[in-house]
């Protein structure tokens, strides 16, 4: 994945540095991400969309990783970014982003993170039901601001992944349906509120996609629902935002959409279903996290305890586990491993890679075919770089693995990473518990 080599001593390299001396020098567990590969994703898809639809925007969805100097690299590849939390906008106003490129996304915006966004003047307000709208009109108007929102409608799409990241269907906590008249509804009320302004309407179908087509058939309903708010409502809206989604490969026998492709699909099914309806072109936003950082990141980590059951398999241990990477236990999530200081010796053992949590659960590979493993290798887990820190949990009083940022020049912490005393330092110890 990403800029990962063997060298000529057949170890593993990122970025060309070596995996064993930043395993020295930074210590295990760690994350790494690659940085070419995530400036390489960004500008993948800048230049498709460019080159297929040029009015368009792509934001990064903040939500698959984000940190201060992610928020940087994002602003200097020419993104917007999509947060959901006061939390992640916090993190984005840290880094300076322009704020004008943020969107905030949320089925339950507290008013507490929309006074910081109307503070802040955030771009857009991604709304997702009657409730935010009438809490976004009235807080709009105590702050004297008239902020730029589209609606998150849901188009009735199911998209072929795992139900917990499916999310286009009617039957959703997110967005108010197109069929059964809600999102309708709630278009007419947004434009007769005297404090928004309703640019768009927003649909995420799901995660980790692979069919492409899947994406042109939420464009057709998510275009006939533009026609009909224009028949009904009497607006052409501007924007039409299409989520994120792209799959990536976690593991070899796995394809790769082609982010080429994707901008090309939705391109000409955008011109095709406008021109029938006779529209003007909206102006397209898409939200890819995942196919930004899932590539760019991996776990490294150091086997522990080996154990074989005879007969039955060997449980090699890594010194992390499900509290720095959750979806194989989430999401029963495959993954590839690779050891990097035998990273050019073949396959010798079967064998199954657990982490250290008290749960028999923690299993991070299952069967998984490497040379002889034993404790004191490392062991890298690939394609970590989406949802494995930022679902990351001190379970197990665990401290978090840092960041590291590697690219051909220089290998720097990007968030450090946790020590016990950050575990209690939220603690307090009222009097009568004190010894
Ligand atoms: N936009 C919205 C409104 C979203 O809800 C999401 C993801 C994205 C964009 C970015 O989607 P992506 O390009 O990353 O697929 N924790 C799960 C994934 C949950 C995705 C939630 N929403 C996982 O680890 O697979």
């Amino acid at each position: 994945q990403g800029t990962m080599e063997i060298n000529e001593n057949g170890e593993l390299e990122i970025g060309n540095q070596n995996l064993v001396d930043i395993a020295e020098e930074y210590d295990t567990p760690l994350y790494i991400m690659d940085e070419k590969e995530i400036r390489k994703n960004c500008r993948a898809y800048r230049e498709a969309f460019n080159k297929w639809y040029p009015n368009s925007q792509t934001l990064y969805a903040s939500k698959a990783f984000l940190s201060v100097a992610m928020a940087r690299i994002i602003d200097q590849e020419g993104l917007g970014l999509d947060v959901v939390s006061g939390g992640e906008l916090s993190i984005a106003l840290e880094a300076d982003f322009p704020t004008e490129e943020i969107y905030f996304h949320g089925n339950n915006k507290t008013p507490q993170e929309i006074e910081q966004a109307l503070e802040a003047d955030i771009g857009y307000f991604v709304v997702d039901n009657n409730y935010e709208l009438d809490l976004l009109n009235q807080m709009a108007e105590e702050y004297d601001k008239k902020p730029e929102i589209l609606l998150r409608v849901t188009p009735g799409i199911e998209a072929h992944t795992h139900s917990y990241i499916q999310t286009g269907q009617t039957d959703s906590k997110f967005g108010l349906g197109i069929q059964n008249g809600l999102a309708l509804e709630a278009i007419k009320k947004a434009v007769d509120l005297d404090n928004l302004n309703l640019v768009g309407i927003h649909c995420h179908i799901g995660s980790q996609i692979f069919k492409l087509e899947s994406f042109a058939k939420a464009i057709d309903v998510m275009i006939e629902f533009i026609e009909e708010i224009h028949e009904e409502a009497g607006v052409v809206l501007e924007q039409l935002n299409l989520g994120g989604g792209i799959g990536i490969p976690y593991t070899e026998d796995e394809e790769k959409p082609d982010i080429e492709e994707y901008a090309k699909i939705v391109a000409d099914e955008v011109k095709a279903v406008c021109d029938k309806l006779d529209l003007p072109l909206p102006k397209i936003i898409n939200e890819p996290g995942r196919s930004i950082v899932g590539t760019a990141g991996s776990t490294l980590y150091e086997v522990g305890s080996i154990k074989e059951i005879p007969d039955v398999r060997k449980y090699v241990a890594v010194d992390g586990g499900m509290s720095d990477n959750i979806r194989p236990a989430l999401y029963d999530a495959d993954y590839e491993a690779i050891i990097p200081n035998k990273a050019d010796q073949k396959p010798e053992e079967e064998v199954t890679i657990t982490g250290k949590c008290c749960e028999s659960g923690d299993i991070f590979i299952e069967d998984i075919e490497l040379p002889t493993v034993e404790t004191g290798d490392l062991l890298l887990i690939s394609c970590t770089g989406a949802y494995g820190y930022s679902m990351s949990s001190n379970y197990n009083g665990l401290p978090r693995p840092g960041v590291l940022l590697v690219s051909e020049d220089n290998v720097d912490w990007i968030v450090k990473p946790e020590t016990n005393q950050d575990l209690i330092s939220n603690d307090v110890v009222p009097d009568r518990l004190k010894k």
